[in-house]
């Protein structure tokens, strides 16, 4: 793959890389859309990570379709996919990690504590193997997208980080590769979580800059479609510091940001505030 990008890029070609954990969707096909917008050749790798699964999560039963998705991958225009075995990318020896400080903590960092440093050691790892001019990551994790961001710049890539916004179901249900494991019950509520986000989005354009309020008006209409699922968060944060705020203010970004469990399936959403 090293090799084979260097070529490429002799060539004069410039790479876009879309690193995915396969299982692939709506959500990653975008981002292989918006990657060929941007650059000549498309990359997109398929490795699920054992570094970001604790050892109670769901790596084992994670869904490794793969067949389907070399030919989800080759209808929409991947050019070369990457999908390496464990081995070659963990071996008996390996000790080196990539860890942030600062914004792997909190949110998913904190039910999650060795998640962001999975994330970042492999991101690293894949692009100094597939070597993009320009890289795809969703918002529908828009936690990970500011990390792989502070993670550029702090340690000097010369890659440009896209934006891709999230995919969603057409009852709103944000798309995931979990969202299988959700009984029908539980897949029928899941869409309040996105309503609850509309409705923040409505008292924002009728005014309202309050970080609390918003926050207790999408927890309110979760906690009102019934006891089935439990927030584990609910917060209004500046997108680029990805820390909490009091008030909204003109001319900023935000992210409000919602992760609730129904069943066993933890499920994150958010709305990207531009004001
Ligand atoms: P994975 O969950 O497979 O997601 C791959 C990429 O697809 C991520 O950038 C994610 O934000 C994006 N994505 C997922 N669902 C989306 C949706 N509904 N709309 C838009 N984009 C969506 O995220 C990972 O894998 C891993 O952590 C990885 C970065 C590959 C490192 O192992």
């Amino acid at each position: 793959m090293q090799q084979l990008a260097e070529r490429l890029r002799l060539s004069g070609k410039k790479i876009g890389f879309v690193p995915t954990m396969g299982a692939l969707h709506e959500g990653h096909l975008s981002l292989v859309r918006l990657a060929k917008a941007h650059a000549d050749v498309v990359v997109m790798s398929i490795f699920v990570n054992p570094l970001q699964f604790a050892p109670n999560e769901d790596f084992a039963r994670y869904p490794r379709p793969f067949e389907r998705d070399v030919e989800l991958a080759r209808q929409v225009g991947v050019d070369v996919l990457f999908s390496p075995e464990m081995q070659m990318l963990y071996g008996e020896h390996f000790e080196s990690y990539v860890s942030l400080e600062r914004v792997s903590k909190g949110f998913e960092g904190e039910s999650r504590p060795t998640h962001f440093r999975g994330v970042a050691t492999i991101v690293t790892k894949l692009f100094n193997i597939t070597k993009p001019h320009i890289a795809v990551f969703g918002e529908k994790d828009a936690q990970q997208l500011s990390l792989v961001k502070n993670l550029v710049r702090d340690l000097n890539f010369d890659i440009e980080i896209i934006a891709a916004p999230i995919v969603r179901e057409p009852d709103g249900l944000a798309m995931s590769s979990r969202n299988i494991y959700l009984s029908p019950e539980e897949r029928q509520l899941a869409p309040a979580i996105y309503k609850s986000l509309q409705l923040a989005e409505l008292h924002i354009a009728q005014g309202e800059r309050q970080a609390k309020v918003l926050e207790e008006l999408v927890t309110q209409s979760i906690i009102s479609m019934g006891k089935i699922m439990q927030i584990d968060y609910v917060a209004v944060v500046n997108a680029e510091s990805f820390q909490r705020v009091e008030q909204l203010h003109e001319g900023q970004d935000y992210y409000i940001l919602v992760a609730v469990r129904l069943g066993s399936v933890r499920l994150l959403d958010n709305l990207h505030v531009r004001l």
